[in-house]
C-alpha cells in the first residue's frame, strides 16, 4: 500500500448482501471502489453484531483493492492476531475500547498491518494527539457506530483539527457514518480522504444489478472531488 491524500471511496460491506458476500465484494470492486470497509461488531462495545475473523478471512479471498477492517470490539488486543492471520490490510480499534489503545496500536503494527484509531462523535481529536506516530489512519465517526444508514453528524471541526495535527505525516483521514453526495464535499474540504459509505453505495443495486453501485461511488466521488478543487 502506498500512501496518498487522494479521495477515496470505501464501500462498507455492511450493507451487502449478507448471503452473498463474495459477490458483493467483486461487485463493488468492479464499480469502482478504492477499498472494502470492512465492519466488525460484537455486541458488547456496540449494541450490534456482524462477524468475526473467520468471516473476514473468506473475504480476504475476494478483495483484491484494500481490505480495511474497523473492529468495533472491546477488548481488542486478544483478537489482533486472528484479524492479521485473517488478511486485514488495515485494522482500526477504537480509542474508547480500552485503557490501552497505544499498546493495541503497537501491536496491530507489530503483526503486520496498518494500524488505525477511530473516534466515536463524542471523543474529542485531542485524544489522539499522543498517538499520531503509532497511527496510519484516523477515523472520525460521523454517527455512533453499531448500525448503517444512520443520519450523519457533522464532525468537519474535528477534522479540520486532525488535518492541522497530522501536518505532512503519512497519515490517512477516514470519515465512517451517513457518507453520501451530499455529506462527502464537507468532510473533502475539511481535509478528509477516505469516505467510507454503506447505504449510499449500496442502494438500489443488487448482485444481479451492480451497475447502480457504480454510479453511487462515482457521486459520492466527484461531489468530494469537486470539493477539495474548490480549496
Ligand atoms: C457504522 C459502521 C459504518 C456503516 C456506515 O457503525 O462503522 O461503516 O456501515 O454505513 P452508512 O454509510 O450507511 O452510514
Ligand atoms: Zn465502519
Amino acid at each position: 500500500m502506498t500512501f496518498d491524500r487522494r479521495i477515496k471511496i470505501a464501500p462498507s460491506i455492511l450493507s451487502a448482501d449478507f448471503a452473498d458476500f463474495g459477490r458483493e465484494i467483486r461487485a463493488i470492486e468492479a464499480q469502482g471502489a478504492d477499498w472494502v470497509h470492512v465492519d466488525v461488531m460484537d455486541g458488547h462495545f456496540v449494541p450490534n453484531i456482524t462477524f468475526g475473523p473467520p468471516a473476514v478471512a473468506a473475504f480476504r479471498k475476494h478483495v483484491t483493492t484494500v481490505m480495511d477492517v474497523h473492529i468495533m470490539i472491546a477488548p481488542v488486543d486478544p483478537f489482533i492476531d486472528a484479524f492479521a492471520k485473517a488478511g486485514a490490510d488495515i485494522l482500526t480499534a477504537h480509542v474508547e475500547a480500552g485503557p490501552h489503545i497505544h499498546r493495541s496500536l503497537q501491536a496491530i503494527r507489530a503483526a503486520g498491518m496498518k494500524a488505525g484509531v477511530a473516534l466515536n462523535p463524542a471523543t474529542p481529536a485531542s485524544a489522539v494527539s499522543h498517538l499520531l506516530d503509532s497511527v496510519d489512519l484516523v477515523c472520525v465517526m460521523t454517527v455512533n457506530p453499531g448500525f448503517g444508514g444512520q443520519k450523519f453528524i457533522d464532525m468537519s471541526d474535528k477534522v479540520r483539527t486532525l488535518r492541522a495535527m497530522i501536518g505532512d505525516r503519512p497519515i490517512h483521514i477516514e470519515i465512517d457514518g451517513g457518507i453520501d453526495p451530499t455529506t462527502a464535499p464537507l468532510m473533502a474540504a475539511a481535509g478528509a480522504d477516505v469516505l467510507v459509505a454503506g447505504s449510499a453505495v449500496f442502494r438500489g443495486g443488487s448482485v444481479e444489478n451492480p451497475a447502480p453501485y457504480g454510479v453511487n461511488i462515482a457521486a459520492i466521488r466527484a461531489a468530494a472531488m469537486a470539493a477539495v478543487e474548490k480549496l
